[in-house]
């Protein structure tokens, strides 16, 4: 039996899967690191954090598999997306990364938009210039670490540090690329346009290749510390939406998958990079061959309840946060929760707005806490899926994946709130899963990625809207929505308290 590595270096730790060629997981190690958060709304990671529990992890793997590790063929990245890793000439690091969940650059993106034109840029990038991205980190740094800046030679996104220091070869994929608002997204290449309307050198781009190309073996050193062979081929990989997309078979039109890990994600296959959104949700390259990607973001998703259980139930698990959750009704008692705790992507670009509980009485238990944050997340996914279906888009069936896939309650209330089918997988492993796959095909034993997804993925269970439920949930959506509007300004005034 033949192995490949799928590697998913997210947000909170490394997951690395052994997976064999019938699409089965042989053997999981999860490795984790923290966030640096010195200020609000900063969020940044120290890159050798990341090289050193994915040494660790695989050699961990490697240690407990009782196969030969000259069967493990090859290996691919899934990776969170937009974070800037800056390198020296030498592709030494020069600073801690920022990541995706940072939003000190709002200024940044109103600079872009100066220089650049907002519907230049949005027709370029096909997506709005937002705090998370890749390119408005670039010019905080520049304006706010000038000395540092000037020793820039070139970025990469997160997984693609990772693949240099496992190959010595340095390169950005098209689907991670698409994210640092510096791709020509239906083009395929650097925009020239948008790096000197910026000032910047565009020699600061890496070179560019596809998510399953094969960029070469580990370095010896590296099979040294895990116990790999030198033989391991290495794959690109893809951003981890894209990779999400691929480890649950979104691979044709009309499907659409739901993630719920940090982040919450909606995702939409498209075939073509030619349309038009303005903006409104993201427009990326998919890491399927020629394919692209629409997506909405919550950027508080599994966050909140994390936030939630650290903060109000520290020492239980989320069973026990949980378990009572379904006794409490539709509505959460009339609790209101929306999960603004990191500010918003979609459909509120607000890096300013913050989360609320609205209608609290004495009543109240944590329960009603606890189902209240589940359909806060759920509604703000929900924003999403509507904004899908007023562009025309047909979304009566979701496939749920990440952490909003393992509690039953939770996989109902989607169905409830999304008032569409919702499908959980028999193996739902993700982006992981995704990367795996992408080293599967890029290794030569599929002929596609969608045979690929029919040998490794099969559906479990599906959990059906429950017409009650739909519409009184469709109620209390309407004023869910009210929520944003209302306390921006009362967010706004609270900003000076922030620390
Ligand atoms: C997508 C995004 C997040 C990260 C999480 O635009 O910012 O989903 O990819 O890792």
């Amino acid at each position: 039996m033949k192995y490949v590595i799928g590697v998913d270096l997210g947000t909170s730790a490394v997951k690395l899967l052994l997976v064999n060629q019938k699409g089965e997981v042989a053997h999981e190690v999860s490795k984790s690191y923290p966030l640096i958060q010195e200020k609000t709304g900063y969020s940044e990671q120290d890159p050798e954090q990341w090289v050193t529990q994915t040494t660790a992890g695989i050699k961990e793997l490697i240690d407990t598999f009782d196969g030969d590790a000259n069967d493990i063929e090859g290996m691919s990245f899934s990776g969170q997306m937009h974070g800037l890793v800056l390198l020296d000439g030498q592709n030494q690091v020069l600073r801690n990364a920022i990541l995706w969940n940072d939003t000190r650059t709002t200024k940044q993106c109103e600079e872009i938009y100066e220089k650049v034109g907002k519907d230049r840029f949005i027709s370029i990038t096909k997506n709005m210039a937002l705090e998370g991205f890749t390119l408005p980190k670039i010019l905080w740094v520049k304006e706010n670490e000038p000395e540092l800046f000037e020793k820039a030679a070139t970025f990469v996104l997160p997984k693609d540090y990772l693949r240099y220091r496992i190959t010595d070869q340095l390169q950005m994929e098209y689907s991670d690329a698409a994210g640092t608002s510096l791709l020509d997204i239906s083009a395929r290449e650097w925009s020239k346009e948008i790096c000197d309307s910026l000032d910047l050198d565009p020699s600061i781009c890496p070179p560019l290749v596809n998510s399953h190309d094969n960029v070469g073996t580990i370095t010896s050193d590296f099979a040294d510390q895990t116990g790999l062979s030198e033989a391991t081929n290495v794959f690109a990989g893809g951003a981890d939406n894209a990779c999400g997309a691929i480890g649950s078979g979104i691979l044709s039109e009309g499907k659409t998958f739901c993630s719920i890990g940090t982040s919450g994600v909606v995702l939409s296959y498209e075939p073509t990079g030619d349309k038009d959104f303005e903006g409104k949700v993201h427009y990326f390259n998919h890491s399927a061959p020629g394919a692209y990607y629409t997506m909405g973001v919550t950027l508080s998703a599994g966050h909140s309840l994390n936030w939630f259980k650290d903060t109000f139930a520290a020492d239980e698990d989320f069973d026990s946060l949980l378990k009572e959750v379904d006794t409490v009704p539709v509505g959460s008692n009339g609790l209101l929760f929306t999960p603004y705790l990191v500010g918003e992507r979609t459909p509120h670009a607000d890096a300013t707005i913050r989360a609320s509980f609205i209608g609290m009485d004495s009543s109240h238990r944590r329960k009603d806490f606890a189902r209240a944050v589940l359909e806060g997340i759920t509604f703000s996914l929900n924003e999403s899926i509507d904004l899908f279906r007023k562009s025309g888009k047909t979304i009566d069936t979701i496939y749920s994946i990440g952490g909003g896939a393992k509690n039953k309650e939770w996989l109902q209330m989607q169905a409830d709130i999304f008032n569409a089918n919702i499908v959980k997988l028999t193996s739902e492993q993700g982006p992981g899963m995704g990367a795996a796959m992408l080293a599967a095909f890029g290794s030569g034993w599929f002929e596609t990625l969608e045979a690929c997804a029919d040998a490794f993925l099969s559906e479990a269970e599906m959990y059906q809207p429950i017409q009650e439920n739909v519409e009184r949930y469709e109620k209390l959506f309407t004023t869910y929505k009210k929520v944003y509007e209302q306390t921006t300004e009362i967010n706004q005034d609270l900003m000076e308290f922030r620390n």
